[in-house]
């Protein structure tokens, strides 16, 4: 069933496990994270960005994909909707209309005072629908973007004058493939989270050693965004596959031989995380 990621983050953050949000690129890949999911029993964050949401064809079309598989694949588990790295009010709203159940409102790049002002004007909105808010502090790294760490004030008025849910404090990860050993703040994601009080998340999950990824659940990280890991592990199936099977051509199988390695990258995040086994 769709739920609010609130009552999947709340659940995590009291029971002390982290759900993985994994970054929905198709339909097939809807389809084979839910089934993994609900094969490990753990509830579900399917998470688009503005970009997978223009490749797919749409905010409506993307609910859809996920709801008609609930249906048809009979899945069970509870399932969150969240649109990633919103960025504008427009496309939160957008998405709350859709059907959307939860929205990050990503302003980190503002001065903090106009991150607060944006994400305020999102949260007011997402509430009124009963949608959860997620905001960024500080600056995630990435290909040419420097990494700066989220100071704890800034987090502080942003939660108390935008009223958000959740929080993804950038604490030196990197979105994409790290170069060399990842480094996470873990003490700066421990003070965030005693002062807040609210569910965090890590953003640039992939690459980061499992005992960093238990250590930042034990610093109050209860999302880890997943999105560069299972691209890489289906891509490298299905390079394989075309490499030995240079005369297929139908695309369902070209497209499901990656199929194998992202629901064992699913079961395997999940069980790592703590929530296989904690769908309600
Ligand atoms: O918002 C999406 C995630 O932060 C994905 O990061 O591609 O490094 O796993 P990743
Ligand atoms: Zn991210």
């Amino acid at each position: 069933m769709i739920v609010s990621m609130k009552e999947i983050l709340i659940k995590a953050k009291t029971e002390k496990y982290a759900v993985a949000a994994y970054n929905v690129n198709n339909l097939e890949w809807a389809k084979f994270i839910l089934e993994a999911c609900n094969d490990s029993k753990s509830p579900a964050i399917l998470e688009f960005s503005e970009g997978a949401i223009n490749y797919i064809g749409g905010y409506n079309v993307a609910v859809s994909i996920v709801k008609s598989l609930i249906k048809d694949l009979n899945i069970s588990i509870p399932v969150a909707i969240h649109l990633d790295h919103g960025q504008s009010f427009e496309s939160c709203k957008k998405a709350i209309e859709a059907g959307f159940t939860s929205v990050m409102i990503d302003a980190s790049s503002l001065p903090i005072e106009e991150n607060i002002k944006l994400t305020k004007q999102v949260t007011e909105y997402a509430h009124k629908n009963k949608v959860s808010v997620e905001a960024e502090i500080g600056t995630i790294g990435g290909k040419d973007i420097n990494i700066s760490y989220a100071n704890i004030n800034d987090c502080q008025k942003l939660l108390s004058e935008a009223n958000i849910d959740f929080l993804a404090p950038a604490l030196g990860t990197v979105h994409g493939l790290y170069h060399g050993k990842p480094h996470i703040e873990f003490s700066r994601a421990k003070e965030i989270s005693e002062k807040l009080n609210i569910p965090l998340v890590l953003h640039g999950g992939t690459g980061i050693p499992d005992e960093m990824l238990l250590e930042s659940i034990n610093c109050g990280i209860c999302k880890i965004n997943i999105n560069t890991e299972l691209q890489v592990k289906w891509s490298k199936e299905v390079r394989k596959y075309l490499k030995d099977n240079n005369d297929v051509y139908d695309p369902r199988k070209i497209i499901k031989s990656g199929e194998k390695a992202i629901k064992e990258a699913v079961i395997q995040k999940n069980k790592l995380l703590g929530s296989a086994g904690k769908a309600l």
